[in-house]
């Protein structure tokens, strides 16, 4: 099969501190790209997985390294990525983190008034520019409206091969759900809608439509 081969693919949240006791983040839950891992390792490629904060096993004869923040993750993507053939963005990358992370605990009052950011790197942008001859980049876009515009912009922005597009106005897909709807954009111009399934399946699904 493919044991030559590796896959590397981001999953999860990052978590970007704010004092000791609060942190900036969001509802992924890492299902989606957990899945695309497995489905990955059951194509026998040699799978390395980038996780943020997750509530999921971890899976047996994968590599996974965790990590919490955006600078972490930009970090463990950068090096496993020259020796990878598959690299899948999957994570919900914070896009901003506190300029200061305070130790001990913000009093109520202050942590009213304001928090200084600052942006994080955009990694998979990163990622695009790296990009060698014979990768295969994949990133995801979660839309709330110009649902395909925005994806397809960010497809040539960030120098992707396929984008994969799900729809958060809808709340019974994305974040944290077992189910999703996907579609999928390629640079050469492909469109594929993949309907509503729960997420192992829709890894599949992916995995057979960008190596078709
Ligand atoms: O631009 P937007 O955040 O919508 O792009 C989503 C894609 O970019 C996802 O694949 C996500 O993993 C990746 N991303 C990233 N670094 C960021 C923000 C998003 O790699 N700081």
């Amino acid at each position: 099969m493919n044991k030559n081969l590796k896959c590397l693919i981001s999953a999860g949240p990052t978590r970007e501190w704010v004092d000791s006791v609060r942190f900036i983040s969001n509802p992924s839950s890492g299902k989606m790209g957990y899945a695309l891992a497995s489905e990955a390792k059951k194509r026998g490629y040699s799978v390395v997985l980038v996780s943020g904060p997750v509530r999921l096993d971890k899976i047996e004869g994968i590599s996974t390294h965790f990590v919490e923040n955006a600078k972490e993750m930009e970090l463990e993507m950068t090096n496993h990525f020259d020796s990878a053939n598959i690299i899948i963005m999957c994570a919900a990358v914070s896009d901003h983190r506190p300029k200061n992370k305070k130790s001990g605990k913000i009093k109520k009052n202050d942590f009213a008034k304001s928090i200084d950011l600052v942006e994080n790197p955009d990694i998979l942008k990163g990622l695009g520019k790296r990009k060698k001859k014979g990768q295969l980049l994949v990133g995801f876009a979660a839309e709330a409206e110009n649902f395909a515009q925005n994806a397809k912009q960010k497809l040539i922005q960030k120098n992707l091969d396929w984008i994969a597009m799900n729809d958060i106005s809808n709340p019974s897909h994305g974040f944290g759900s077992d189910h999703n709807e996907i579609f999928l954009y390629s640079s050469t111009g492909e469109e594929v809608k993949l309907k509503s399934a729960p997420k192992n399946l829709l890894a599949k699904q992916i995995f057979e439509e960008i190596l078709k």
